[in-house]
């Protein structure tokens, strides 16, 4: 890739999944900007037979199709060969959890080949051809077209300059290991729900210290098993024991 931070090739057997998503918004830009660099490959142009043939019954019998392994495999060996070294990921739901950790992980590369397979499964060799399994969750989707874009969608966004300096990615919820804190913009005031005085205040250590109870609470409640895994000062810490009456949670 030239000038380029970050190159993702994307194999799939729907290419046209990828059309309008990649056009819109702050993917559009990284493109534009020379930051991001996505190419789209066709899996179905690796075949070689006369049908163009990407799928067939399973050995053993069975319900639904799986993807055959040698059209993958030539995508991949062909596609790894066109550029910088890569790192070969195969979405499935039998991966290794998606997360923001792993998100940062990604974005330090410089290449990623994602291999979309479909639901009922690709055959068993192509595993030996791959880096490494991700799914994007415990739930089963029609193909690994989505996975895909969820996972350029989260590395993008933290490639240096793909989002704008006031967008920084550092008070993401997950990016400390807590959810992020309530946010308002105008009106003040909506069909009576206020916006909390202390934003309003102008005193920007009050604003921090309310953000990071806020972020602490929110955790607390919604996903109390986030709280081990966080980056905690012996402030947050107090205020955990004050809120849950133990120091149980940390
Ligand atoms: N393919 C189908 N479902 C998936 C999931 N949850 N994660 C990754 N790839 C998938």
């Amino acid at each position: 890739m030239i000038n380029g931070k970050m190159k993702f090739d994307v194999l799939t057997i729907f290419p046209g999944f990828f059309d309008s998503p990649l056009k819109q918004s702050i993917l559009r830009r990284a493109a534009e900007a020379g930051l991001i660099d996505v190419s789209i490959h066709n899996i179905r142009d690796y075949t070689t037979d006369r049908h163009r043939t990407t799928d067939d019954a399973p050995y053993g019998g069975g319900a639904g199709m799986v993807m055959k392994v040698e059209p993958v495999v030539r995508a991949i060996e062909s596609v790894k060969g066109q550029g910088t070294e890569a790192l070969v990921v195969l979405v499935t739901p039998q991966g290794v959890p998606f997360s923001h950790e792993l998100a940062e992980e990604l974005s330090r590369r410089r290449r990623l080949v994602i291999v979309c397979g479909r639901y009922e499964g690709v055959d068993e060799r192509v595993r030996a051809f791959v880096d490494m399994e991700i799914s994007i969750g415990d739930y089963v989707l029609t193909g690994g077209e989505i996975p895909a874009l969820v996972i350029m969608d989260a590395v993008s966004r933290l490639i240096p300059g793909v989002l704008g300096a006031e967008e920084s990615p550092k008070s993401d919820s997950f990016a400390n290991g807590l959810l992020e804190y309530p946010q308002y913009t105008r009106p003040e005031v909506f069909r009576g729900l206020r916006v909390p005085p202390v934003l309003l205040s102008g005193n920007h250590g009050e604003i921090e210290k309310w953000r990071r109870a806020e972020s602490i609470k929110r955790t607390l409640r919604r996903r109390p098993g986030l709280i081990r895994g966080a980056k905690l000062t012996d402030e947050d810490k107090k205020l955990i024991k004050e809120l849950t009456g133990s120091d149980e949670m940390l």
